[in-house]
């Protein structure tokens, strides 16, 4: 499958210019990539690094993805790349897929969190591509959201959680309209005996098995510090469940003088108990890369509708849906209140 094509507003060379001005000085800008917006530093600059951590409050032994224009660049930002990790670059970039591989002298420990390995990515957007291009060198960027939060997916979302200067923690916010694929990059480990899935993303993994000719196994579990697998990810304040359709009418009776915020598929709230409506109602995409590319402004959405729970009926089982249940699993495990009700 060729990298997936996705429509932007066009580019503004004027805010681009801005925002390569900002890195070159060292300061932090927000910007859209096809999957969530990054909040990005010039990734040799090991200051500029050390205030994406600071703006984030996250921990700082975990790694940041280093953003390259293209896979030309693999080479100097990894060492002893394979032959698989130039046919994934070759096949998905620029593209929502992340590789991990040795890292090369280049790479700080800032980076990496003390690691030997790096995670690279070449994103497909256009503006994160001019910024990119305009700079020269590659951005260290994670999702612009403060650590453990719901990741951003328009420029209003990075301007509500991190906010910019002075009052704020970003010298830059740039606005390339809502995220094409709504979700963070899947990500490939390539540096074991047998490549494996650290994140899904919207590039499956039967995607990859079939560049790579061979399996592609799960993570590691055991495997140190990627936050996004971290049980508490992804969360909303407000408690979320995620229910199926099946046991909806059920867990609906035990939660009768419940305020409830709902994403569900819509014929299922058409037929919403009448004594029970929902105090807001959101209705579910049918196709797996809308639910992705929606998802993160319905959390939003449903955490700030100022319910007592938030109801995510179950969506449908497939390949697709898997980068899905394993956002909306983070986000009940992160939002799950004490009482541990639901
Ligand atoms: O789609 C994306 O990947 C977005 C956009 C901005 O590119 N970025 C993103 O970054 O999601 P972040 O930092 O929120 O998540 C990056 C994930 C983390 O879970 C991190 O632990 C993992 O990538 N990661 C980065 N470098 C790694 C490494 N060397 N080994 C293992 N995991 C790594
Ligand atoms: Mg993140």
């Amino acid at each position: 499958m060729p990298p997936p094509e996705f429509t932007s507003p066009p580019v503004d060379p004027v805010a681009i210019a801005r925002a390569v001005e900002v890195l070159k000085r060292g300061g932090l800008v927000a910007l859209p990539t096809e999957t969530v917006y990054g909040l990005a530093a010039d990734a040799t600059n090991d200051a500029a690094v050390r205030a994406i951590f600071a703006a984030k409050g996250r921990p700082a032994d975990h790694p940041v993805i280093v953003h390259i224009a293209d896979a030309a660049a693999l080479d100097d930002w990894s060492r002893e790349a394979s032959p698989a990790a130039h046919a994934l670059a070759q096949a998905f970039w620029p593209g929502p897929l992340t590789l991990v591989l040795k890292r090369s002298a280049r790479v700080s420990d800032r980076i990496t969190g003390g690691q030997d390995t790096v995670g690279l990515r070449a994103p497909g957007h256009p503006w994160a591509q001019a910024v990119l291009r305009g700079l020269g060198r590659p951005l260290a960027a994670p999702s612009a959201n403060r650590f453990g939060r719901v990741s951003p997916t328009t420029a209003e979302h990075v301007r509500a959680d991190l906010g910019v200067k002075p009052d704020g923690a970003v010298d830059l916010i740039l606005d390339g309209g809502a995220c094409p694929v709504g979700i963070e990059s899947t990500i490939v480990d390539l540096t074991g005996a047998h490549p494996r899935l650290l994140r899904h993303g919207f590039i499956a993994r039967s995607e990859i098995e079939r560049v790579l000719g061979v399996k592609v196994e799960a993570a590691d579990p055991t495997a140190p510090r990627v936050s996004g697998s971290l049980e508490r990810h992804y969360a909303p304040a407000t408690p979320l469940s995620i229910v199926p359709t099946e046991a909806l009418a059920e867990w609906l009776a035990a939660r009768r003088d419940r305020k409830m915020a709902v994403l569900a598929p819509a014929a299922v709230i058409e037929a919403w108990p009448a004594d029970q409506l929902p105090f807001l109602a959101l209705p579910a995409p049918q196709e797996a890369d809308d639910y992705a590319r929606t998802l993160y402004a319905d959390l939003r959405r449903l955490d700030a509708a100022g319910a007592e729970w938030i109801c995510v009926v179950t969506p449908p089982a497939g390949e697709r849906w898997l980068p899905i249940h394993d956002r909306l699993r983070r986000a009940q495990a992160g939002s799950r209140p004490v009482d541990a009700e639901g």
